[in-house]
């Protein structure tokens, strides 16, 4: 007798791949890209049944572990948290950030690293910030089978370089050069390119300069997808807003609601209450 199990074709949930996102041009009729940062399982469920892509970004050093910038985050951070999103999205394309100190020295220490998310972690592919400098590295991970992300803009790894998170393109030569960039690593193949933090016009320019899709942070809305950190777009992490997030619920009062019920409960003996208890006798027992 055969032990194997009737596939449910019907069922069966097949997950984007990066070629379905390259094929996502709204100059060819596509709908804009719905994309997404995930950290942990839980909320990768929650957002896998919306999202074409769900990116885990390096921002997760800044949102959930506290730091000043995405400078500190590692290979093991990135590779921890992306099988947690693994395990959560079935049907969403997870794409990795390549952690800063991880890429840039060259592209066989690229190769290496962005190897080891790929089978470790179980993603589509990785992201990679940088224009010009770094066409070389993504043609050299693309030639060897590894789908790449472009970002362009500003790039928040090199926020000591750049002196801050201001837009990018404000002058006409900063514009060019950041065209430029997004030529050169739509030329070296990547798949998509997020563009993060420049003029609108500017993103605009690119959108419509390139074969593969961008997806604006703060771009423009004629960008091919839009992406947002989660936590931000439903109101969890409030350090800060950058112009660009629209937030669309108050998660984090939210919580902080729920957290001061549970307190005033426990401290005035309402909770917990029988129902939450194994073996204590219920109200009616007493009575009788
Ligand atoms: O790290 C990140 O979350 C990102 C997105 C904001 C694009 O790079």
């Amino acid at each position: 007798m055969s032990t194997l199990k009737p596939i449910d074709i019907e069922g069966a949930v097949r997950r984007t791949t990066t070629l379905d996102i390259r094929a996502r041009k709204r100059s060819n009729g596509a709908t804009p890209l719905v994309c997404l940062t995930a950290y942990t399982v839980l909320t990768a469920r929650l957002l896998d049944a919306h999202t074409d892509l769900l990116l885990v970004g390096d921002s997760l050093g800044m949102v959930l572990y506290g730091l000043e910038n995405t400078v500190g985050v590692t290979l093991e951070m990135m590779i921890a948290h992306g099988q947690a999103v693994m395990r959560g999205a079935k049907r969403s394309c997870v794409i990795v950030d390549m952690p800063f100190g991880s890429y840039q020295e060259s592209p066989e220490m690229a190769f290496r690293n962005a190897a080891r998310i790929m089978k470790e972690v179980g993603c589509a592919g990785v992201k990679i910030e940088g224009g010009e400098e770094m066409a070389a590295t993504v043609r050299f991970l693309v030639q060897r089978g590894i789908p790449v992300l472009g970002h362009v803009g500003l790039m928040p790894q090199s926020v000591h370089t750049a002196g801050g998170y201001k837009a990018r393109g404000r002058s006409e030569a900063e514009a060019q050069k950041i065209l430029a960039d997004a030529k050169a690593v739509n030329d070296a193949g990547a798949f998509a390119i997020v563009v993060e933090g420049v003029m609108e016009p500017l993103a605009r320019r690119i959108t419509e300069e390139i074969d593969v899709p961008t997806i604006g942070i703060g771009g423009s809305p004629a960008c091919d997808g839009q992406i947002l950190v989660t936590e931000d777009m439903a109101g969890l992490f409030t350090d800060f807003k950058p112009k660009f997030v629209k937030r669309y619920m108050d998660l984090g009062s939210g919580i902080a609601e729920s957290a001061r019920r549970y307190a005033e409960e426990v401290r005035n003996g309402a909770f917990p209450g029988p129902e939450h208890c194994f073996g204590m006798p219920k109200k009616d027992d007493h009575d009788a």
